[in-house]
């Protein structure tokens, strides 16, 4: 349960959540967002009565270091914090997910690498729990470099990771794939498991830059393999409040309209270091400015009824 503040009034306390304690007030209290478009107060979540089957949202650009990882982390972060059952799916050999949670991927006897390409194996073997409440996550390490070849030879090569989800939902609320910065095989794998893509784009030159690709990509997985597959929204990310990143906000927002989330991510120095504390920035810094974006999106998203 909730309670809602009387005040919508910049820097004031709008809604306490009785699960996190954590204030939910809209961020800097602007009725408009940053592209000057109006829109309601996303309201603190209920609590579940029950839990699954889950959403599977694929975090897809790509193009390097524009913040699928740490979306993905504090996205799930902060919707754990609001009691939903959270599962990360570390889609990147580089492991980044799996780091940024505290787990360390090379220590672990199996990996999503494993789920993958050994049909026998109950994935749930393959989850771990992290030190966060509500957040569990399958690993990825170095190993999964070699799936996207080994994936070509595969009979239907594009359903692995679906096949392995299929069996995970009912426990969680929101899975979250976070994708390599690639559109290949285990990007597409990722598309086709998904209900949704959201499309991490940071604020900056070139922003769109290879956007159009990854639409091609969502397009011909609609097409062919997953018809259901949505576009539930473009997130901007390492915002600054300069005139290049509004130009770059009204470029990205004409290219995607409505599809641009209401909250935009700032850039700050407490990302990169709550990567260093291997915890979620949501959990690590809870009331700074970008845990509180964070939190935004993540009522975004139960308010449009993506998330339960
Ligand atoms: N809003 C932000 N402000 C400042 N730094 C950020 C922000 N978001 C992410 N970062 C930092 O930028 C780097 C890249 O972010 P992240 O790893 O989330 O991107 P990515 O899209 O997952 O990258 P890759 O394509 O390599 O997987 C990281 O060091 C991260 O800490
Ligand atoms: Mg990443």
């Amino acid at each position: 349960m909730c309670e809602q503040g009387m005040f919508d009034l910049p820097g004031t306390i709008r809604a306490v959540n009785q699960n996190t304690g954590l204030e939910d007030d809209k961020v800097n209290g602007m009725p408009t967002d940053l592209l000057g478009r109006e829109y309601e107060t996303f309201p603190a979540p209920q609590p579940l009565q029950q839990h699954g089957p889950a959403r599977v949202i694929a975090m897809c650009n790509q193009k390097g270091g524009v913040g699928k990882t740490t979306s993905s982390i504090n996205i799930g972060g902060a919707l754990a914090q609001y009691g939903r059952r959270v599962l990360i799916i570390d889609f990147d050999p580089q492991g980044a997910a799996t780091v940024g949670l505290g787990i360390n991927a090379n220590a672990v006897d199996s990996t999503i690498y494993t789920a993958l390409f050994d049909p026998t194996l109950d994935p749930h073997e393959v989850v771990q729990h992290t030190a966060f409440e509500n957040i569990d996550i399958i690993p990825a390490n170095i190993d999964l470099s070699a799936a996207e070849v080994q994936l070509v030879t595969e009979v239907g090569r594009e359903q692995i990771l679906n096949g392995v989800l299929r069996k995970l939902k009912n426990e969680y609320d929101v899975i979250i794939v976070d994708c390599q910065p690639s559109l290949g095989l285990l990007t597409v794998n990722a598309l086709t498991a998904a209900d949704g893509v959201i499309i991490p784009v940071a604020a900056e030159f070139f922003a769109l830059r290879g956007v159009a690709l990854l639409m091609q990509s969502i397009e011909k997985v609609q097409s062919r393999i997953n018809p259901a597959l949505q576009v539930y929204g473009v997130l901007v990310t390492m915002y600054t409040k300069t005139l290049h990143c509004e130009e770059v906000m009204q470029r990205i927002y004409e290219a995607f309209q409505d599809k641009v989330f209401h909250t935009v991510i700032s850039r700050s120095i407490k990302l990169p270091d709550s990567n260093v504390a291997a915890a979620p920035v949501v959990i690590y810094a809870p009331q700074h400015k970008t845990s509180k974006e964070y939190r935004e999106v993540a009522r975004e998203l139960v308010a449009r009824g993506v998330v339960a």
